[in-house]
């Protein structure tokens, strides 16, 4: 079964961050080892999905661009959080 988390994730985050979260060369770091995702609030993960990370921002580690809500202002808070939450479920702790 895909959970509202996985099919989203799939939809919206899988073409620069890999199918299986691991990151795809120039295109978008992995997911499952990301501090963002894994630790403090869930929501907190979520508002930084939103903002994005512009290429002038100091907080940019890769020097490529991860677009505001990952290109899908569409969707809604309640939808970003089901992704935070199937990303935790699959982290990778090292
Ligand atoms: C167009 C490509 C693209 C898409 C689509 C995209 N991202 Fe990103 N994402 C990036 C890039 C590039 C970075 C790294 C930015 C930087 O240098 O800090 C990033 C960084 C992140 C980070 C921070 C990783 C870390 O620990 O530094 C998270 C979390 C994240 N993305 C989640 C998502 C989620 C969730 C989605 C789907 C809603 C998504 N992204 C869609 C390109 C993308």
């Amino acid at each position: 079964m895909v959970t509202q988390g996985e099919g989203l994730y799939r939809e919206a985050c899988a073409a620069c961050h890999g199918q299986d979260a691991r990151g795809v060369a120039n295109l978008g770091p992995s997911l499952v080892d990301s501090a963002v995702i894994l630790e403090g609030e869930a929501q907190a993960a979520v508002a930084f999905i939103r903002k994005g990370v512009a290429l002038d921002d100091p907080a940019n580690t890769t020097g490529l661009v991860m677009p505001p809500s990952g290109g899908r202002p569409d969707l809604s808070d309640q939808q970003l959080l089901a992704i935070v939450e199937y990303l935790r479920a699959r982290a990778v702790v090292p």
